[in-house]
């Protein structure tokens, strides 16, 4: 009886044996390619996370407010090649910014800027063609309303802009905070 027990315990192992080891090695195999497969994803989308996405006031700080005053010290030295030449970078780069930023607010970026800075910035071309001073000072004066009146509708008063003064290259002014 014993005997017989124990044979057939021993059948039951060696099957038991045959049955897992193959089943173990299918499921470390498996288990591998999942795992690596895992990996496939994290690695393609590590180089996503570390895209930067300037922001509106990064554009603002880099692209715009430094042609801005570049422009009006192009007018002051009567340079208008580079007065044309600055006019037609900030309009890319106005166009770029909104590009990159197609919303603000849930208004379309684009259009607001196009709103305000379309009208100067065409005033702006025709004197710098022209090589009229006043007609520059006035467009370049409305084109700088444009940047406050477009920070003023957008709740970020404080960024108030002028025309430079005098040797100063400064284009904002610090001292009046609208709020
Ligand atoms: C169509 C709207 C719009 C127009 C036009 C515009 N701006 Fe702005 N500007 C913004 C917004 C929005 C911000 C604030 C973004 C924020 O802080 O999230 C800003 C911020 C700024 C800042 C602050 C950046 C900082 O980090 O301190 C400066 C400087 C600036 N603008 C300059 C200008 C100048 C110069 C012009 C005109 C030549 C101009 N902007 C025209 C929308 C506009």
């Amino acid at each position: 009886m014993t005997r017989v027990r124990a044979i057939s315990n021993r059948r039951r192992s060696i099957v038991l044996m045959l049955f897992v080891i193959p089943v173990s090695i299918l499921l470390a195999i498996v288990l591998a390619t999942s795992r690596s497969r895992a990996a496939e994803p994290a690695t393609a989308a590590a180089p996503q996370t570390t895209q930067y996405l300037p922001s509106i006031s990064d554009l603002m700080i880099a692209t715009i407010q430094p042609r801005h005053r570049r422009l009006w010290q192009a007018a002051q030295n009567r340079d208008w090649a580079f007065a044309a030449y600055e006019t037609g970078n900030l309009k890319g780069a106005f166009k770029r910014l909104g590009e990159a930023h197609p919303t603000e607010h849930d208004i379309s970026f684009p259009e607001m800027i196009s709103s305000v800075t379309e009208q100067p910035l065409k005033a702006l071309t025709a004197a710098i063609e022209a090589k009229d001073q006043t007609g520059f000072s006035k467009a370049y004066a409305d084109l700088t309303d444009s940047c406050n009146a477009c920070h003023q509708a957008l709740g970020h008063g404080v960024v108030v802009i002028r025309t430079p003064r005098g040797k100063s290259v400064s284009d904002q002014d610090f001292t009046a905070a609208t709020p």
